[in-house]
């Protein structure tokens, strides 16, 4: 047995999920519609989630996974049990925001979502397991799109600010992690899936994602401000979709095009963390002609409620090229990226690149000297259970284990300084890209399939008690 040096003794490990990809009972004790839900399985996924295609409703001839999904709603305790089980420091989730406004834009919150959450941090606690809580991941009230425009309209803001006020006075003391919005960069990516986007002909759609992203921005400053007034106890990260792009060669405009790239997305970081708006989005936005309005007040919050740390989700490397010629590319995490020859891929094309999370971890340390948190990673793979629901994943295992060896480099031989780990889709949830159930990542099996067929019966794979073990040892035994 290889014996790698001790991770930090308080050290959080643990693993993610989000309330649309889990939960199901989308319209159980008060819940209200959200854009999440409306995103069927299938080729128009694609187009709506990125805001081109509208639906606003379920429609006829279309599957809603996130309806139903593995029905943690009802399984919340038996679930967490299992997590508990495998010696889980720390559990992220997100909370379902119709849950809790059911419009998004009422006054006084729905008793019956909030109950819920409490229950479910106080099972969490139970065990000792710390609750680490996205405030949105990718939702937002349907009601809000439709009569506000999403996140575009600057009103969202209050009804944000509405939410995250309820959320940090009702849970004061039971949660002491919060992360503001899942992926911001998604917006840029994924717009009507991670800010209620959608784009009516002949808009100037670069336009209307800056002025949203400002919300968010300034709706993220303000949840922080809100977090520490409530309690000071209260830590604050942002979260982006991460992955350091590489030049596709030496060549000094290959170089110049990852530089860009990165940009686009650490832009989000830069503001959340730093405090400003950086001089290359200024330029950038004055080279595109886009006006986004911000106020003074806008501009002070931002400079005084920065993030108290950092977390990201890593799944792969990225490549990048100045060379128009080139475009050979591969699926990522909703966005795609040039192929690299040095790495292999999953089953639906991401690349593998252990490697890649060390230096993720570095640039990001480098550009922020904040904490940092992985709060996801982990391999989407079609798993084959036996008749006892046992999946044999040493794939899965092998993913997470080069991965997490990485990690521990870039802690001990590097001196970052990272808060803990979360794999995602500890338990099989439904997939965010694709909707499907067969794209799993959990250390525990449900059955269930892609057209909502299955018992949804829990069992534990082979990775189950590999992952007890990794925790049990502080990371130094990852055979
Ligand atoms: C991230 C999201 O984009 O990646 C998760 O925060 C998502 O919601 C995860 O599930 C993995 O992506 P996918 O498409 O395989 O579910």
């Amino acid at each position: 047995m290889t014996t790698y040096k001790l991770f930090p003794k308080d050290f959080l490990w643990g693993g993610a999920t989000a309330a649309n990809q889990c939960e199901g009972a989308y319209d159980v004790d008060g819940r209200g519609l959200a854009n999440v839900d409306v995103v069927p399985i299938g080729k128009d996924r694609g187009p709506i989630i990125t805001g081109r295609q509208k639906m606003f409703d379920f429609e006829e001839g279309y599957f809603y996974p996130a309806k139903e999904s593995i029905d943690f709603y009802h399984y919340y305790k038996e679930d967490i049990a299992l997590l508990a089980e495998m010696g889980f420091k720390t559990y992220r989730m997100s909370i379902g925001w119709t849950r809790i406004f059911p419009k998004g834009d009422e006054l006084e919150p729905n008793e019956a979502g909030l109950q819920f959450y409490e229950n479910v941090f106080k099972e969490c606690r139970k065990y000792g397991i710390e609750p680490l809580v996205t405030i949105t991941h990718f939702d937002c009230p349907m009601h809000l799109i439709e009569h506000y425009g999403g996140w575009r309209n600057r009103k969202l803001i209050d009804f944000y600010e509405r939410l995250v006020t309820t959320l940090f006075t009702r849970y004061k003391g039971l949660v002491k992690y919060w992360l503001t919005f899942n992926e911001i960069n998604m917006i840029l990516h994924a717009p009507f899936m991670g800010a209620g986007l959608y784009f009516e002909e002949g808009e100037n759609v670069e336009q209307v994602k800056y002025q949203a992203a400002h919300h968010e921005l300034v709706a993220s400053a303000l949840a922080t401000k809100i977090a520490h007034e409530i309690d000071p106890e209260n830590k604050v990260g942002c979260m982006l979709a991460a992955g350091q792009y590489y030049p596709n060669t030496a060549h000094p405009r290959d170089y110049w095009a990852a530089m860009q790239e990165d940009r686009e997305n650490y832009f989000f970081i830069d503001v959340q963390a730093r405090g400003e708006y950086p001089n290359y989005a200024k330029k950038k936005f004055e080279k595109l002609g886009l006006n986004i309005e911000m106020t003074e007040e806008d501009l002070t919050l931002l400079k005084e409620h920065t993030v108290d740390f950092v977390s990201f989700s890593y799944y792969s490397s990225r490549v990048a090229s100045g060379d128009p010629e080139v475009n050979e590319k591969t699926a990522g995490n909703i966005f795609a990226s040039l192929k690299n020859p040095y790495l292999d891929a999953s089953e639906w094309g991401w690349q593998i690149d252990p490697l890649g999370l060390r230096i993720t971890l570095n640039a990001i340390w480098d550009r922020y000297q904040k904490p940092m948190f992985i709060v996801e990673n982990g391999l989407g793979a079609v798993d084959t259970p036996d008749e006892n629901g046992y999946v044999e994943d040493d794939y899965r295992i092998d993913y997470l284990r080069e991965h997490i060896k990485t990690m521990n480099d870039a802690i001990n031989e590097d001196g970052v300084e990272l808060l803990g780990y979360t794999t995602w889709g500890c338990i099989d949830l439904v997939s965010a890209g694709t909707g499907e159930m067969k794209k799993r990542y959990g250390f525990i099996y449900v059955d269930r399939d892609n057209d909502g067929n299955g018992t949804l019966k829990r069992s534990k794979k082979k990775s189950f008690d590999w992952y007890k073990k990794v925790i049990a040892s502080q990371g130094t035994d990852l055979d």
